[in-house]
């Protein structure tokens, strides 16, 4: 049986990641949150006191890993060699060790069939940098999520301060700006929006705006 794949590519803070869960829910799709794997690697990179821009430390790491995605309520949980670490992986540190690995050949290979494989399996709405452009290219929908930098860096620092997590808008804004540009910069799998991708600006849309266009989006493309 053949399922559908909805690609969703952006930056970070560009609403993802809500926007993706909840239409996602509302469609009975897995949502399957590909940041949450780069980020375990990076949390595993810190636990070892290794470089994450040193490519062999990075390396040497990867088989004592296992990562697995489990969904409890539809909701996704990630285990690093099987220790629930779903919430370690927010925090600023991370974001940034996640982002360093992220650009070395062998963890996007070492993430790549594990990507694939829960999109064979499972009605997805898949959010990350590259799934419309390396992990699914055949994807029935692909979205490129952005919004201006203003707006992102108030919206991530509003869900870190919801979460308890310290840090200023500044923090934030200079945080995102130096992933966003090591993210598009990239020469593997760069954050770029494929060429049959839909762009979906949401600077000016509250959250159920962005969800219900999301949402047209796919089902005018199941029609
Ligand atoms: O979506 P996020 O902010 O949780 O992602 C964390 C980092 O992981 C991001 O800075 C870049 C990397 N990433 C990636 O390279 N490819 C993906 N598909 C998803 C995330």
């Amino acid at each position: 049986m053949n399922h559908i794949a909805v690609a969703i590519d952006g930056p970070s803070g560009a609403g993802k990641s809500t926007i993706a869960r909840t239409a996602a829910k509302k469609l009975g799709f897995i949502y399957v949150d590909t940041g949450a794997l780069y980020r375990t690697i990076g949390l595993a990179v810190f636990r070892k006191n290794f470089d994450a821009l040193n490519p062999n430390e990075v390396i040497s790491v990867l088989p004592e890993i296992n990562i697995k995605l489990k969904y409890v309520d539809n909701n996704q949980r990630v285990y690093l060699n099987d220790e629930d670490v779903s919430e370690l992986i927010r925090t600023p540190e991370i974001s940034l060790f996640a982002s360093r690995v992220s650009i070395i050949a062998e963890v996007r290979e070492f993430l790549l069939d594990m990507q694939r494989d829960i999109a064979d399996k499972n009605n997805v709405i898949m959010d990350g940098r590259d799934i419309g452009t390396v992990i699914l290219p055949n994807a029935k929908v692909k979205i490129f999520l952005t919004a201006s930098d203003e707006k992102r860096a108030e919206r991530r620092y509003l869900e870190l301060f919801q979460k308890g997590v310290s840090t200023t808008i500044e923090e934030v804004l200079n945080d995102m700006r130096e992933r966003d540009k090591k993210d598009s910069s990239r020469s593997l799998a760069p954050l770029k929006k494929a060429d049959d991708a839909i762009l979906l600006d949401t600077s000016e849309l509250n959250l159920e705006e962005s969800i219900n266009t999301v949402i047209n989006i796919i089902k005018s493309a199941e029609a």
